[in-house]
């Protein structure tokens, strides 16, 4: 029995050396604990037949082989799951040594860019900023700046009407109708916005373009006033020889009214293809704000006076960025608009 019990333990030993896996391992146990055929199982049936003065001993032989492979048996098993077990953390788990993925982060849109300087120029000179609406009524957008009734502008050839009062306002002008109702002057406001005009597209229209309209009325407004404004405003954008020259124009809702060019941005006047050889490029329209327009505010026109203008955002990003068509501005080009 004695001799059993060492070879039990020898075959054991061979055994626990080849297991590989947690898989042997398991076959082990079952081979050796199984209670059915296991062979330690076996050894402890055959103790009944051991002589009565030989039980002790052999007894405590087959307690000591069972407790003693039972320990080196879980010791491996344990092993093997701290095993496992790190391979499975080094399949999941952060490698921190990785180099890191940069987010890839947005830019302004060109337009948002010239909006905010010229904003920021008009704020220097304590204008507030109000971008008003862009769904207006006839009053607002046309009948308080004094367009006549039969006014082409107001085509609806012209204008996208929402419904018979309502219209996408065709210009920023809208904002001198709405804050001077509703506030009594002095008024220092520059309103940047989209506006919307029935027209096709083409190099340099859109049906959907930005304005900004800026407009001050206080005692004793002059056009001098409003050159000087303007002439800042253009160094301030473009460059500071910027030369600026007006020439008369009309407007309904200003009087007198003029055009402003700027000597070209791009030969300095010298004439090139840009400027059509004139050396001048038109970039805004502007005046004294017509007195029947604040009459039409409740404005007393003998006591108060103002300018106002309004120039194209898209064409000064244009300008300034040198793009020759305004769709570069609105097709969202990911390969354009990453260049700001
Ligand atoms: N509203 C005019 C337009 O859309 C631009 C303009 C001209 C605005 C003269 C003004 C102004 O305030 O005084 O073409």
């Amino acid at each position: 029995m004695l001799d059993s019990i060492r070879k039990t333990e020898q075959e054991f030993d061979v055994a626990l050396a080849a297991a590989a896996s947690h898989a042997d391992l398991e076959a082990l146990r079952v081979r050796f604990f199984g209670r059915k055929g296991g062979a330690v199982h076996a050894l402890f049936a055959e103790l009944k037949a051991v002589p009565a003065e030989r039980k002790k001993e052999v007894g405590e032989a087959l307690n000591q082989l069972r407790d003693s492979l039972e320990a080196r048996l879980r010791e491996k098993l344990d092993a093997s799951a701290a095993e496992e077990n790190a391979r499975k953390q080094a399949r999941s788990s952060i490698d921190v040594t990785l180099p890191g993925r940069t987010p890839s982060f947005g830019s302004l849109h060109p337009i948002t860019i010239v909006r905010r300087e010229i904003e920021q120029i008009f704020r220097e000179m304590a204008y507030s900023i109000d971008p008003g609406p862009e769904v207006e009524t006839d009053w607002y957008n046309f009948e308080g700046l004094n367009f006549t009734p039969d006014h082409p502008a107001r085509d609806t050839q012209d204008t996208f009407y929402l419904g018979p009062e309502l219209l996408l306002r065709t210009h920023t002008s809208n904002v001198q109708i709405r804050t001077m109702e509703k506030a009594a002057p002095p008024f220092k406001v520059l309103s940047a916005g989209r506006v919307y005009r029935r027209d096709e597209i083409t190099l340099r229209r859109s049906p959907m373009f930005h304005q900004v309209e800026g407009f001050f009325v206080d005692r004793g407004v002059h056009f001098g006033h409003l050159r000087g404004t303007l002439e800042h405003f253009m160094r301030r954008v473009f460059s500071p020889d910027t030369e600026v020259r007006f020439r008369p124009s009309y407007f309904p809702f200003t009087e007198p009214s003029a055009e402003v060019d700027i000597s070209c941005p791009f030969c300095h006047g010298k004439g090139c293809g840009t400027c059509s050889k004139t050396g001048w490029m038109e970039i805004l329209g502007c005046g004294m704000i017509h007195p029947q327009v604040l009459r039409n505010c409740g404005i007393d026109a003998n006591e108060w006076s103002g300018f106002a203008f309004g120039l194209g955002i898209d064409r000064v990003a244009m300008i300034k960025f040198g793009m020759p068509n305004i769709r570069t501005l609105f097709e969202n080009d990911l390969r354009v608009l990453r260049q700001f």
